[in-house]
């Protein structure tokens, strides 16, 4: 009697064939004679009804007495029906009981976005949180796919580290033996070693930031993609940028409509993010934040209130290339003509969404490398390796940081970056 084990998304191919279903009780209701039980086992869901008069008293009974997220093994016969979710409908003729839960703790009802953050390992399993799963997971499959295609090699960056790559005061710093150890704010100067190596690399891995920063962009552990391009100018990594986030945008379009669709995201939005983008320099971005009544004066980095309202004057992303020395990092290459500017870039995401990416090209020079080095009050010894890049074979290059978080936010339309991965670090949260 027991039909073969089958997921919930290929109940199609079985229909008027007994299959079973393994997963947990979403929910349930009934009335009287019939008991409707809504499985899902993580690839679907499924009505499963149980009839009175079908199945013996034991099974009534037990159906009765399943509780939310009690996981079962159910068998029946697969019957198309247009109302039932999915489309298909299961009739059973069997129940095992796997584990009775206890009264689960997410209900129906509306709850708060801490109560929720609490119990995040259980969320996980709600249809919202799935296909923000879903979609984070294609979205870095069509990352990973995009460059190596082209002929990048992923060539993974340490986490423990013994220098800072984005400024000092973010570092988290840990014991290493006798030494000290930080974390791993960005893979990029690993990843212009695995350059000069293979010629085009790219590294992928989680991020560390201690940022004391509270808002809806700021993770303070975030998954981060890094290509680095021997031989690549500013200008070339640009041309790379908008073709890898068109395409990883038009994948997750094509491959996860439903889950999109489920989110209430604006698929037209998302269709129009095709190349080229907007390119404008950040001398352009001040004039135009200053005739959008910004009081921003040229020198100053832009505010997140900034990007929203430069990334709203475009239906794409925009990049904002070129800006001042003195707010950027120390690797940026200057810009020949003008110095005060480095030739770099930032993705600024539209809807809002602010940065995404921040890029650039390198300095390859060795002294001027030294010197900007002392110029921020970084000690050259955790540097060294760095600088012999710039001894042996040196040659312009350049590359990208997209934080996978910022981009699944802005992908799914979702308010903050806390719900883009599984288990989100923040400032007042480590657990669970
Ligand atoms: O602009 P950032 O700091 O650039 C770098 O780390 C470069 N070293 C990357 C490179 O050129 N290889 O960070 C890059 C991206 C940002 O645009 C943003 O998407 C994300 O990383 N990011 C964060 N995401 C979530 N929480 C944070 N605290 C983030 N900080 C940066
Ligand atoms: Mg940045």
């Amino acid at each position: 009697m027991a039909g073969e084990h089958v997921y919930v998304e290929n109940l199609g191919q079985y229909d008027g064939r007994a299959v079973t279903v393994k997963g947990w009780i979403y929910h349930k209701r009934s009335s009287g004679k019939i008991q409707f039980l809504v499985v899902r086992d993580g690839t679907g869901i499924v009505q499963c009804v149980v009839l009175k008069n079908e199945v013996s008293e034991e099974i009534f009974a037990l159906a009765q007495r399943l509780t939310q997220e009690s996981a079962v093994e159910v068998t029946g016969t697969v019957r198309s029906d247009k109302r039932a979710p999915g489309g298909y409908e299961l009739t059973l003729t069997g129940v095992n009981l796997v584990h009775l839960a206890e009264e689960y703790p997410i209900t129906p009802k509306e709850h708060g976005v801490e109560f929720l953050m609490d119990h995040r390992h259980l969320w996980l399993r709600s249809r919202r949180q799935h296909a923000v799963l879903r979609i984070r997971s294609t979205l870095i499959k069509a990352c990973r796919d995009f460059l190596d295609d082209r002929g990048f090699i992923l060539v993974d960056s340490p986490i423990l580290t013994p220098a800072a790559v984005e400024g000092t005061t973010t570092l988290f710093e840990t014991d290493y033996f006798d030494t000290k150890a930080y974390l791993s704010q960005s893979g990029q100067l690993y990843s212009e070693a695995a350059a000069m190596a293979v010629g085009k690399a790219y590294c992928f891995g989680p991020t560390f930031r201690a940022e004391k920063s509270k808002t809806r962009r700021h993770l303070m552990e975030f998954w981060m993609i890094e290509p680095e391009v021997a031989f690549a100018t500013s200008e070339t990594n640009m041309d790379l940028q908008e073709q890898f986030v068109s395409y990883i945008v038009q994948t997750v379009l094509e491959q996860r409509k439903p889950e999109l669709e489920l989110l209430e995201r604006e698929l037209s939005k998302l269709d129009a993010v095709r190349p080229p983008f907007p390119r404008i320099s950040y001398d352009e971005a001040v004039e135009r934040l200053q005739q959008a009544g910004s009081d921003i004066i040229w020198g100053e980095d832009l505010g997140g209130d900034d990007e929203t309202v430069l990334a709203n004057q475009f239906d794409r992303p925009v990049m904002v290339y070129n800006y001042p020395t003195a707010i950027k990092a120390f690797y940026m290459q200057p810009n020949p003509e003008r110095p005060e500017v480095v030739l770099c870039n930032d993705m600024l995401a539209p809807e809002g969404y602010g940065e995404i990416i921040g890029g650039g090209q390198r300095i390859h020079d060795y002294d001027l490398l030294r010197q900007r080095l002392s110029e921020h009050n970084l000690p050259e010894e955790p540097y060294r390796w760095y600088l012999d890049l710039r001894r042996y074979g040196s040659v312009p290059h350049a590359g990208f940081g997209m934080g996978i978080e910022r981009t699944v936010a802005w992908i799914c339309g979702l308010q903050h970056v806390r719900e883009t991965i599984p288990f989100a670090r923040m400032l007042n949260r480590i657990y669970p």
